[in-house]
């Protein structure tokens, strides 16, 4: 079965690389009120140094050189290894953080664990442990434990993926009683946890139970962070 995994996920990487992916109608909503767009006043006289200009932040324990990190992508295929190692390399040069891609094929099938790693090429970068909401009733915690120290990741993102899973035949459409299991696990997981959507953002009313379950960070990113 490590093949239909590895299938998906190669499909998954072409897709997003010659496919048409971006999104095509989504905009900030501003217009649909009459606005034609934001100008940020510009401030001729600044009162400040450009030198003194810092980008430089803590995000659960380690530095950043600016606020960005890039996201989830992959892990588990073949194809997975180099992409994973170039984009840890780039990280590790700019100083920003990285999200590996869901380690469930790794946790299934230990032979393909090694496209995960990237501390050899990265190791000071923020480095996240991923996993779906979905499947933290299937793995104990021992397992995440060990997934995660595996890649040597500093916290674990939780992706939701409810929409996507409705329109993709193999996946686990039952969201029921997701929010206790997350709350069980910051409960019981050394590393800090983080929740994440895989493409549409997270809104208010999921955002206010996520921070009642103690998760240590959410990330909005959707259609660009428009959420
Ligand atoms: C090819 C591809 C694979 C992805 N795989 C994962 C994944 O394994 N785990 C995950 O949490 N998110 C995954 N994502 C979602 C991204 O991490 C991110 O949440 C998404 O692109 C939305 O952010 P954006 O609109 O700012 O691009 C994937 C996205 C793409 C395009």
């Amino acid at each position: 079965m490590a093949a239909e995994t590895e299938n998906r996920k190669a499909e998954h990487l072409k897709i997003a690389a010659e496919g048409e992916v971006q999104f095509k109608g989504k905009t900030t909503g501003f217009e649909k009120v009459g606005f034609k767009g934001v100008d940020l006043e510009y401030r001729a006289l600044p009162e400040i140094d450009k030198k003194d200009v810092r980008l430089e932040t803590e995000f659960l324990g380690k530095r950043f050189k600016a606020p960005l990190m890039v996201e989830a992508i992959t892990g588990g295929v073949k194809e997975a290894k180099k992409i994973n190692k170039d984009i840890a390399k780039a990280c590790e040069a700019l100083g920003l953080g990285m999200g590996l891609g869901s380690q469930r094929a790794m946790i299934e099938f230990p032979e393909l664990k090694e496209t995960y790693f990237v501390r050899d090429v990265a190791p000071n970068i923020f480095l996240a442990g991923n996993l779906g909401v979905t499947e933290l009733g299937k793995c104990s915690l021992e397992e995440i434990e060990k997934a995660l120290e595996e890649v040597k990741a500093d916290a674990l993102a939780i992706h939701i993926n409810a929409a996507q899973a409705a329109l993709q035949p193999e996946k686990e459409t039952n969201f029921r009683g997701r929010l206790k299991e997350i709350e069980k696990l910051v409960q019981g997981l050394k590393k800090p946890v983080y929740v994440k959507e895989v493409g549409h953002g997270i809104g208010f009313e999921t955002a206010k139970a996520l921070a009642e379950t103690g998760v240590k960070a959410i990330d909005v990113g959707g259609a660009g962070g428009t959420s």
